[in-house]
Formats: C-alpha cells, sequence, structure tokens
C-alpha cells in the first residue's frame, strides 16, 4: 500500500470503511471530486491497471472510484495479454477490469482491438513465420473482435477498435495489418466491430493529433466510413504531451476539425511528461552527465517546472472546457505519477510527474480550481 499519511483523510475512510457513519457522511458529501467538477464538459476517466481492479493498490482505487467516471484497460485487453495463442483467450485481468468498471457505475472503455504493438505473435504469421493470406487474416480479425466484443456486450460503452494506423506524416502506418489488407483492414475492423456489439460505441485511436496531415488522413477515414455506412462514433486523440508539444494551436484545431466530421472527439491517453524530451542520440560523453540529463529531477520537480507544467495542464483543461461542445471524454493515462508508463518510456527507470495525482495521491496544483469551485 501507499503512503497513507498522504491521503486526504476522507478517502482513508472510504478506503477503510473504518469510520462512524457520520464521518461517511461527509466523505460522501464534501469531498470535491472531479467527476462532479466536469460532470456537465465531459466524462472523466483514467486507465487502470489489475492491481486497481484487484483491490491490491488502494491508493488506486480509492482515487479512481471517487474521482472518475470512466476507465480504460491500460495494458489487459490487447492482443498478447487477452489472445495470446490462437484460440487461446486469458480472461482474467479483463473480466476483473470489466467488474470493477460495472460495480463502479463506470464508463467502460475497451483498448484495443486492433493495434500492431503488443500485438500477438501469431496474428498474421502462419506456422513457418511468414505472413497469413488476407483471406486468413481477415478471419482471425474477425474471430478477435467478434469473440473478445461477444464477452462484454451489453457492459462496454466504447471500444478503440483501431489504434495508432496512421504516421505523423499522414500516411498509413507500414503494420501486418496494412502489409496484407491494406487500407481496407480499417472498414474491416469496424465493420465486425459494428456486428458483435451494435450498442457499443466504435472509435479511431492515435497519437500526434496536432499534425495537420495526420488530421486530414483521419478525417478522410471517417468521412470514408460514413460514406459507405460503415458506423464510427469517435476519435480519440491521444494526449501523451511535453513540456515543448504538442503546438497548442494546431491540437486545438483538430478538437474543431474532428468535431465538425461529426463524431464525438475525445482526449484519451492523457499525461504530460514534466522531464526534457528525450534525444537518445545526444552526444553526452560523461555517463553522469547522461543519466542526470535523462533523469534530471529524482528527487521532486524545482518549483519554476512545476509551475510550468501546471500551467501547461490548466491551459490544456480549459481548452478541452471551450470544446466541451465536442469533448465527449478525457481521460488520463493512469492515476498517480508512481504507476506512469511514462516512468519507462521512452527510457526506463527515470522519475516522471505526468499524471493528475502526485506520488502521494494528491491532486496536482492545476485542478485546485475545478475542485474548489
Ligand atoms: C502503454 C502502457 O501504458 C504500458 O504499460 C505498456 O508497457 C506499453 O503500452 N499508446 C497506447 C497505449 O495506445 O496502449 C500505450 O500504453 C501507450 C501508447
Amino acid at each position: 500500500m501507499k503512503n497513507l499519511c498522504l491521503i486526504p483523510v476522507a478517502a482513508i475512510a472510504l478506503m477503510l470503511g473504518a469510520c462512524s457513519t457520520s464521518q461517511k457522511q461527509t466523505a460522501a458529501t464534501d469531498v470535491p471530486t472531479l467527476k462532479d467538477a466536469f460532470k456537465d464538459s465531459f466524462l472523466i476517466g483514467a486507465a487502470v491497471t489489475p492491481a486497481c481492479t484487484d483491490g491490491i493498490d488502494h491508493a488506486a482505487d480509492s482515487l479512481v472510484s471517487l474521482h472518475f467516471n470512466s476507465i480504460v484497460a491500460e495494458n489487459c485487453m490487447k492482443s498478447e495479454k487477452i489472445n495470446p495463442a490462437e484460440g487461446v483467450y486469458d480472461w482474467k485481468d479483463a473480466d476483473s477490469f470489466v467488474d470493477y468498471g460495472t460495480r463502479h457505475g463506470m464508463k467502460i472503455i475497451g483498448h484495443t482491438l486492433v493495434w500492431h504493438s503488443q500485438l500477438a505473435p501469431w496474428f498474421p504469421v502462419d506456422s513457418t513465420g511468414k505472413y497469413v493470406t488476407a483471406d486468413v487474416l481477415k478471419e482471425r480479425l474477425r474471430n478477435h473482435i467478434t469473440t473478445v466484443m461477444t464477452r462484454y456486450k451489453g457492459k462496454i460503452h466504447g471500444w478503440d477498435v483501431v489504434n495508432e494506423a496512421i504516421l505523423d506524416d499522414g500516411t498509413y502506418r507500414k503494420t501486418p495489418f496494412y502489409d496484407i489488407l491494406g487500407e481496407e483492414f480499417i472498414p474491416f475492423a469496424f465493420e465486425c466491430a459494428a456486428a458483435a456489439d451494435p450498442e457499443a460505441e466504435l472509435y479511431l485511436n492515435d497519437y500526434s493529433m496536432a499534425s495537420p496531415a495526420k488530421r486530414e488522413t483521419y478525417i478522410r477515414i471517417i468521412n470514408d466510413l460514413r460514406k459507405r455506412g460503415i458506423r464510427i462514433d469517435g476519435i480519440g486523440m491521444q494526449g501523451h504531451m511535453g513540456m515543448d508539444y504538442p503546438d497548442f494551436d494546431e491540437f486545438e484545431k483538430s478538437i474543431v476539425e474532428y468535431g465538425k466530421t461529426g463524431v464525438g472527439v475525445m482526449i484519451t491517453e492523457w499525461d504530460m511528461s514534466a522531464l526534457p524530451t528525450v534525444n537518445t542520440g545526444a552526444n553526452v560523453a560523461d555517463t553522469a552527465a547522461y543519466n542526470k540529463m535523462l533523469n534530471p529531477y529524482p528527487d521532486g520537480l524545482p518549483e519554476d517546472i512545476d509551475r510550468k507544467w501546471n500551467d501547461r495542464m490548466g491551459r490544456m483543461m480549459e481548452m478541452f472546457l471551450r470544446h466541451s461542445d465536442v469533448i465527449t471524454r478525457v481521460t488520463a493515462w493512469g492515476v498517480t505519477d508512481g504507476d506512469s508508463w511514462k516512468n519507462n518510456w521512452p527510457v526506463r527507470g527515470r522519475t516522471e510527474y505526468p499524471l493528475l495525482f502526485s506520488r502521494s495521491n494528491e491532486p496536482k496544483p492545476f485542478l485546485n480550481t475545478y475542485l474548489s469551485k
């Protein structure tokens, strides 16, 4: 369990269930929550791990159940996890994720059905390791999508059907799906998904969505799907950000332009690295200097960086609120800084500060504006 001393008293009371009735009432009514703060604007979500949904990580569990009305699976629904071999499904963590969201009345987001990364190795190849034919891959995609979606039919609010299909220059990423099926893999996946669960929302999801070339391609894909009568309900703009990206104006333009297509716009996977953007090619001869450059703040963020980070996050949040007419959900990629994937990406073992809650489970200062309203 994380450092309990630093968790707000009301949250501890909720976690342990060890308080008197009057204290419980105080906790229920007095703790300002993110889901209340944004209830008239959009859903507010977090990516969660099995440690949270199994109740092992009590701190994450208490923050998620208190503050968020939507969750997304950080890893447990990716094909390498849920469908590790042909015909073999591992439902354990995904079941626990869906049960957790159901118990808490949350909008549950499935992530992700078709993605080249964390792809089960068997998926695009035959027993000799060569790519399968287009027909075989279609069959495998249909089986995978249908099996996974059917298990959670009626429980999952929306699915990231296809993840990260387009490169920053607007061309298709050369993945096994693209290599074997060409551009048609996207419409095919959406058709399979719509047939498997007619009620679930279906999304495209990608990063670098401020890129004008990428924006143009996604708008073309959305329009093309609709013209062909294939359902798409939303576009997820992954919000992996840093201290020097994205270009705020272009990001905002993407929100507006995606919104004009008529599909819902979601800010997914929101986090903002507080560390300098890594230049792995940097020519730094001295190892200690190199490590310091990669991991400059192992003991906490300097005040000026912390202020700048909060300022940028606050400006982003204001941008999301300005466009709450088209933004349906804002989801953080994790809960507290200590749990973030950014501590290990793009370099392992960094101390990062990218999320909405600190390592001691406190909301970051930029959220105070909303939590005190
Ligand atoms: C990341 C997870 O957070 C890590 O735990 C995992 O090791 C790698 O994947 N884009 C996505 C997410 O769509 O699924 C990725 O999640 C982050 C980038």
